[in-house]
This record gives C-alpha cells, sequence and structure tokens, in this order.
C-alpha cells in the first residue's frame, strides 16, 4: 500500500519582524553598548567580533562577548555569554531587549550577524522562564537592521520544555 503524502504550505507570519528597522535612540544607546563591548570579544581564530547587549528591566545593561578557544566547539557565542551572566548576576530579573552586533578584525562597518541556531534556543528557554517576550534587534544585512518582537519568533517550531513532558 502507498503511504498516503501531504504537501503543507507552510507560511510565517511575518508581523513579528521589522525589516529596514531605523533603531529608536533607546535602541542606539543599546547598540552602542555592544558596539564598545566589542574590544572584549575574544575571536584570534575567526576574526569575527561579536558583542550583545542586554536591557534588564531594571536598567542595567548586561554585555557579552564572543570567546574562542584553539579546542574550537569550547568557544561560545557573545549572545549566550550575555545570557547565562544576565541570569548568573541579576537572577530573576526579566530581558527586555537584546541587540546584537558584529565586526570583522580592521574592519570599520558592522558584519551582518544574525544569531546562530543555538543562540536563538537559549533565547527562546530565557523567554520561556521570564514569562514574556524580549526583543532582539540585528544587522541582517548593511545598512539593515531587524527587530523581531519576541526570540520565539526566530525559532518556529522549536524544541522546548514541553517536549519532555509525558504526553
Ligand atoms: N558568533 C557569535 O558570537 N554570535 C553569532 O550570532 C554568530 C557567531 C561567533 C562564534 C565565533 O566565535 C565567531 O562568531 C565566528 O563564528
Amino acid at each position: 500500500m502507498q503511504a498516503e503524502r501531504s504537501t503543507n504550505n507552510l507560511s510565517f507570519e511575518m508581523t513579528d519582524f521589522t525589516t529596514n528597522y531605523q533603531p529608536h535612540a533607546d535602541d542606539q544607546m543599546l547598540i552602542a553598548n555592544a558596539e564598545a563591548a566589542l574590544a572584549n570579544a575574544y575571536a584570534p581564530y575567526s576574526a569575527f567580533h561579536v558583542a550583545a547587549a542586554l536591557l534588564l528591566d531594571n536598567g542595567v545593561i548586561v554585555t557579552g562577548t564572543n570567546q574562542e578557544n584553539a579546542a574550537y566547539p569550547a568557544g561560545m557565542c557573545a549572545e549566550r555569554v550575555a545570557l547565562f551572566t544576565a541570569a548568573s548576576q541579576y537572577p530573576g530579573e526579566p530581558i527586555r531587549k537584546m541587540a546584537v552586533v558584529a565586526r570583522r578584525d580592521g574592519a570599520k562597518d558592522f558584519s551582518p550577524a544574525t544569531s546562530c541556531g543555538s543562540c536563538r534556543q537559549v533565547m527562546l528557554e530565557f523567554e520561556h522562564r521570564q514569562g514574556k517576550p524580549f526583543q532582539v534587534i540585528m544587522l541582517e544585512r548593511p545598512g539593515s537592521w531587524l527587530q523581531a518582537r519576541s526570540a520565539a519568533s526566530l525559532l518556529p517550531f522549536s524544541f522546548n520544555k514541553s517536549n519532555l513532558s509525558e504526553p
């Protein structure tokens, strides 16, 4: 017997994103904090410096930068360094917004850096933990910022803790 086949035409609501976003003054400020943190990236292997800045509900800004290692997989992305630092130093303080910037060694302009899948997975769990979404601002293309209204919107069909519970 022939297995039944069905085709799903998947479409995504893009209303959770603003592309070609022109950052507002407070977003510019968060981007500037991330840019300043770029100096703390340790990226001798990729020469790709990344920084993330988090604005917490209490007004504190926490930054993180990529930290590479000669054993490549042991390194860590900027986003996760920032998120884990925030959870460790300000436990329970919700995240309101995240800005991510990147720059190649010696370059003048930012490089586009849309967070990797593992970072999106971690962002998603932070969002679940705090019970409300946070905005994510990243450079999608030169001169074109992307603003996502939630981490969840960056990771459709995600794996999350409900997958682990008994059906
Ligand atoms: N990286 C980040 O820190 N965040 C991203 O969103 C993408 C990639 C880092 C990992 C590695 O140190 C370097 O950039 C090149 O992949």
